[in-house]
């Protein structure tokens, strides 16, 4: 089964993209028929080496997903070569990486919350200057968007096979 590899994206690294790195790996687990090799980047420097923000970590352990193993790092222009996707957090994550783009690049540059029905989730917003239920409301967010995202990959996926 071909992988479909994914690069989650936020501004440190430490709070949303380390967190959507592992809500969409676990979410896909249950996905019979979907291979998924999940990483994150940040589009800045500011944390790189760093563990998640602890407050990222206890709120995906609430529910299981442990994302302590991670560091921190930024976003390279291989990595525009080397993923199939690359999914922004929000719209200013999302245009400093069209910036960057190389021309030969095929990766999807997208927004992560754009495949979710509901328009109003379309960014997932900075959590790291708020209190923890920001925390717990990024965690809420991403796991409805990874189910919406999930769905959209699996119904691509079988077009590409009826085709
Ligand atoms: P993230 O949150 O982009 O979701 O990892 C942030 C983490 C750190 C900073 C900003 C946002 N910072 O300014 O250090």
């Amino acid at each position: 089964m071909k992988k479909v590899k994914i690069l989650t994206v936020c501004l440190g690294n430490i709070c949303r993209s380390p967190a959507a790195q592992g809500i969409l790996q676990s979410t896909a687990e249950s996905c019979k028929g979907l291979a998924l090799e999940v990483d994150s980047a940040g589009t800045a420097a500011y944390h790189i080496g760093h563990s998640p923000d602890s407050r990222s970590i206890q709120v995906l352990s609430e529910v299981g997903v442990d994302i302590s193993g991670q560091h921190a790092r930024q976003i390279s222009l291989e990595d525009f070569e080397c993923f199939d996707w690359i999914l922004a957090m929000d719209a200013e994550n999302l245009s400093n990486l069209q910036k960057i783009q190389p021309e030969c690049s095929k990766a999807k540059v997208v927004l992560f919350g754009q495949y979710c029905p509901d328009v109003t989730f379309g960014e997932v917003q900075d959590p790291y200057y708020g209190e923890q239920d920001g925390f717990i409301k990024m965690r809420d967010k991403l796991q409805v968007i990874a189910e919406s995202f999930i769905h959209h990959l699996m119904s691509s996926e079988q077009d590409l096979h009826r085709s």
